[in-house]
């Protein structure tokens, strides 16, 4: 069977490519790329999905407010009937989601964000984490539904806040060393029948070695990201 992933996208495409690159490598599974869409023409993500051959579709609703969204989301929804696709993935989509594509897709699109939910919802979690002086941050993997970064959490990844560090420090450790790695876990641990949801929890099955067997896979990635990311090699050690 496998899963079909349609991106929602709205800027650069980083944690878009990462799942390509994860698909290219072989580490996920029984996930195919259907479809990247976007709300915005210069979108670096399309540029990505064209070099990875992935079919695009811009759509720039007429309306404004509401009736713009609605707009959006049904031109949308019929493109990802088209694919086929299984798995919604809000991969830096920079519009809120409304309740009519939230219903149809229950537990069947996911988001990444860059904070530790539930602190720092909304825009700039690196940096909020930063001026409240926290000592470490991360991001989320959650699905989606009617609240704003509130669904239940999937997955989370820690790193620490350096003495010293810039937003842009913080927010490139959290997408290397966590986002681009823990995005592509929760989509195969959902292609794999692994979580089960009960109100906000979603118990994990990790059993037969799924983690060991993941993280064994996943290396080939991790070694692909050093190759291809020019930061200073301690980066990594993070
Ligand atoms: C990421 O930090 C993600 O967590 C947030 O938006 C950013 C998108 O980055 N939702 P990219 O477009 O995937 O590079």
């Amino acid at each position: 069977m496998g899963e079909v992933i349609g991106i929602l996208a709205s800027g650069r495409g980083s944690n878009f490519e990462a799942i390509l690159d994860h698909i290219k490598l072989g580490v996920l599974r029984d996930v195919k790329m259907g479809i990247l869409i976007t709300n915005k023409p210069d979108a670096g993500a399309l540029k990505i999905a064209k070099r990875y051959g992935v079919e695009t579709a811009v759509i720039e609703p007429q309306q404004k407010g509401e009736p713009g969204r609605i707009e959006f989301e049904k031109e949308a929804i019929e493109h990802f009937k088209r694919k086929g696709v299984t798995l919604i993935i809000l991969a830096g989509f920079m519009r809120i989601v409304s309740p009519y594509l939230i219903r149809r897709y229950r537990l069947k699109m996911m988001n990444i964000h860059p904070s530790l939910l539930p602190a720092f919802p909304g825009l700039r979690g690196p940096n909020q984490a930063l001026e409240y002086g926290a000592k470490v941050a991360g991001c989320t993997v959650h699905y989606v539904d009617e609240g704003m970064d509130t669904g239940p959490i999937i997955q989370q990844g820690a790193v620490p806040l350096k003495e010293g560090d810039r937003e842009h420090d913080i927010a490139q450790r959290i997408l290397l060393l966590r986002e681009h790695r823990l995005l592509s876990k929760a989509i195969q641990l959902h292609a794999d029948r692994r979580l089960k949801i009960t109100g906000r929890r979603v118990k994990i099955n990790y059993g037969g070695g799924w983690e060991r067997k993941w993280n064994a896979r996943q290396r080939k990635f991790i070694r692909y990201q050093k190759r291809t990311h020019r930061v200073r090699r301690t980066f990594w050690d993070d």
